[in-house]
């Protein structure tokens, strides 16, 4: 592991990865094994009696894969993309099922049902020619690498699910779930203990278990929701950054503070 990575414990016992320079953690102190089950895995659990094809964005050490392949029955293919391939590969040194250590092993070696793509998600996923029944999204914050969030590359993961595909990220931000909404998926919450943790969508509103309600959808027209641009996926996280700053300053939209201010009033 290269030294910019610290491994650090997490709550619930696994263990966790933080990028000094980037000071992003790859997993949540609360648990990174915790969190591949409750945002990634639990979500689509409605799915679990079919043949299930996997996306796996931003695979890391790859918890949600090894997750996914504990708790579903009928996997057929995961497809794994990371940038990072020394990530990947020191993956099984981290305490999990030896026998899924072993299956990720052997798929390293010589691919069998799970492959792997090391590379950058924005020139991965034009040459993905399949529709997925899963897809994880787990990109680091969008606020710190937007390249992993625009709109432009939401589009092109959104070509890669069909009627009955379900996908799943941590991330709620308004941007995100404005680039998800403008695809005209459905959107649920994923709460515990009353908060909201992480996002679903999917075309079939039936395997959205808690919408987003009106007052959340009109959120998504407010300044605070203009989306990542990135339209031939190959800015800078820095320029993606400033272009959305002179966006919002140039936007006539009403802002979230206005916006909740008006709800107020009206005592909504
Ligand atoms: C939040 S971590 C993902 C954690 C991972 N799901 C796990 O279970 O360990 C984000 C990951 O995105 C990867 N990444 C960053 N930029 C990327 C890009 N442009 N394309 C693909 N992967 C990228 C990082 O190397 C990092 O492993």
């Amino acid at each position: 592991m290269n030294n910019k990575i610290k491994i650090f414990k997490t709550q619930d016992g696994s263990l966790g990865l933080y990028d000094v320079e980037l000071n992003e953690v790859y997993h949540s102190k609360y648990g990174a094994k915790t969190e591949a089950f409750e945002k990634f895995i639990e979500p689509c659990l409605i799915l679990n009696n079919k043949p299930l094809k996997i996306l796996d964005i931003c695979y890391g050490i790859g918890y949600n894969t090894k997750t996914a392949l504990l708790h579903f029955k009928n996997i057929e293919l995961i497809d794994c993309v990371e940038i990072d391939k020394e990530l990947a590969i020191k993956s099984f040194e981290f305490d999990f099922s030896k026998d899924i250590n072993k299956i990720i092993k052997k798929n390293l070696e010589k691919p069998d049902f799970i492959n792997f793509y090391f590379d950058d998600i924005r020139k991965v996923i034009k040459t993905l020619d399949k529709k997925y029944d899963i897809i994880f999204h787990d990109g680091f914050a969008s606020y710190k690498q937007p390249q992993l969030w625009s709109e432009d590359l939401i589009k092109q993961i959104v070509l890669k699910m069909h009627d009955n595909s379900i996908y799943c990220t941590y991330n709620h931000s308004k941007p995100v779930l404005a680039a998800l909404h403008q695809n005209n998926l459905f959107l649920g919450k994923i709460k515990k203990d009353s908060r909201t943790i992480a996002t679903i969508a999917s075309f079939n509103k039936d395997l959205i278990k808690n919408p987003l309600c009106e007052i959340e959808l009109s959120c998504l027209k407010t300044k605070s929701a203009i989306t990542y641009k990135d339209k031939d996926l190959n800015l800078s996280n820095e320029e993606i950054i400033k272009n959305r700053k002179k966006e919002i300053e140039n936007s006539k939209r009403e802002t979230l503070s206005h916006f909740i201010k008006n709800l107020k009033n009206k005592n909504i």
